[in-house]
């Protein structure tokens, strides 16, 4: 589609945009990422707002995976253990050093070595799409406001720095 044609109907969406994608806000809630404005959107849809809520307030993969590494026996803080699920995960020193311990023991702990890798590979297939989709409107309408209000391209790129499992990809520098 070339951004004329875009603008043919781009008129008709009034505000509707991608924002309001409540499947793709339920992959995010439990990869560990919660922004809860969906919420808000949804409150009116009782169906949808309990999936997107049972989704926010739901441990992560990421918890899960975390949980996994101090049952095996790893040094965990206890605050990351405790964390309420419905925070955006942010990194942490304990972390990372147990999974660097997965690392340079992988036969020792290979099933959380193969673990981290899958991971790995959501985050990265993921942030694919998320540079697809930019590039994509970039190509299309440049960098105009976008349907749903935000700074289009500019926002964007912002969220393309947003990691769900930080210290997988933070403990590749250090090995
Ligand atoms: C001409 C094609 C497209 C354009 C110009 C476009 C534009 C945009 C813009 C500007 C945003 C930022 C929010 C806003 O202010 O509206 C956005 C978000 C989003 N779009 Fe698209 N989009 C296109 C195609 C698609 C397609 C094909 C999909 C899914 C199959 C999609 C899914 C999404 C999602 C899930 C978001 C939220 C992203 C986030 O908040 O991280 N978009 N889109």
């Amino acid at each position: 589609m070339t951004p004329s044609e875009y603008l043919e109907f781009r008129d008709k969406l009034g505000h509707s945009s991608g924002f309001q994608s409540y499947q793709n806000r339920v992959i995010e809630f439990y990869l560990g990422y919660k922004t809860d404005y969906i919420l808000k959107i949804y409150s009116h849809e009782p169906e949808i707002h309990a999936q997107l809520l049972e989704a926010y307030s739901t441990p992560s993969l990421y918890d899960a995976a975390i949980h996994a590494l101090h049952r095996a026996g790893l040094n965990i803080d206890a605050d990351v253990l405790e964390r309420k699920p419905c925070i955006t995960y942010t990194a942490n020193d304990s972390v990372k050093e147990a999974w660097k311990e997965v690392y340079r023991n992988s036969e020792k702990y290979w099933q959380l070595y193969e673990l981290a890798e899958e991971l790995v590979d959501i985050e990265d297939l993921f942030q694919q799409w998320r540079f697809r989709h930019m590039k994509t409107v970039e190509r299309i309408i440049g960098f105009k406001v976008g349907t749903g209000g935000s700074q289009g391209v500019n926002y964007l790129k912002k969220v393309l720095d947003q990691y769900f499992f930080p210290e997988l990809w933070q403990l590749r520098t250090e090995l």
